[in-house]
């Protein structure tokens, strides 16, 4: 039987087959980008020319170590495409991030992209989304106000559950490579995720929010039959 492990491979190095010479190229993170990253690696030590945009600190030593060519995107504003993971993937490609705590420069890394791709093993498809704690990103500054008022702003829009701080190493709270905090949002269903996603931002101590609509165009997901491609209708 094939395992979790194989299949995120399988589904990393399909990806593959969309890098081509030249290409600005945004970098996942997570344990199915960071097979995508070790594949191209490969393909660079090979001869491959492409440059790199990372989503995290963690992506970047790992791209650095396999000699990818790095750059920002304050050099390069404009990428080709991202290819990343997700936690939660739905019908329409609309999806839940930050599982990895990565989700503030994944978000800014895949819209600065022409496509995203998301791979992934075939757990992560939902009819859905909600079941994985959404994670929010907050400053630490008010926090149990923003709190407060996430609760409230997702309930009405038909979302209740815990809201807890993640933690970190030694008692301390997990911090993003940003310098800020990750609340987890069991909400079990996201019956509206735009109405969820559009009321997040209201709140002035979020930072952003895991609910990544509208930015996968394909999702590119493996299970025991195969690799398959899924495509956003209207993309
Ligand atoms: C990182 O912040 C996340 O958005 C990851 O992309 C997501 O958690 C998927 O990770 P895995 O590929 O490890 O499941």
């Amino acid at each position: 039987m094939l395992k979790t492990d194989d299949l995120k491979e399988s589904a990393a190095r399909a990806a593959l087959d969309l890098v081509t010479d030249g290409m600005r190229l945004g970098l996942g993170t997570g344990s199915t980008a960071s097979r995508f990253v070790a594949a191209l690696g490969e393909r660079v030590a090979a001869g491959l020319n492409v440059v790199c945009v990372p989503t995290s600190d963690a992506t970047r030593e790992q791209a650095a170590r396999l000699g990818i060519p790095l750059t920002t995107l304050d050099e390069t504003p404009r990428l080709d495409l991202t290819v990343d993971g997700a936690d939660e993937i739905d019908t329409q490609l609309r999806m839940i991030k930050g599982g990895g705590g990565a989700l503030l420069r994944e978000k800014i890394v895949a819209t600065a992209s022409d496509r995203m791709v998301v791979v992934a093993d075939d757990s992560k498809l939902v009819s859905v989304l909600g079941l994985y704690p959404l994670p929010v990103e907050v400053v630490r500054f008010g926090l149990m106000a923003t709190i407060g008022l996430i609760e409230a702003i997702a309930a009405e829009t038909g979302c209740h559950g815990a809201i807890t701080l993640r933690p970190g190493a030694a008692d301390a709270p997990f911090v993003t490579d940003q310098g800020n905090l990750i609340l987890d949002c069991a909400f079990g269903t996201i019956p509206e995720p735009e109405v969820l996603a559009f009321s997040l931002k209201r709140v002035p101590g979020v930072v952003e929010h895991g609910l990544f609509l509208g930015l996968a165009d394909l999702a590119i997901v493996a299970g025991k039959s195969g690799v398959r491609a899924m495509r956003r209708a209207g993309a």
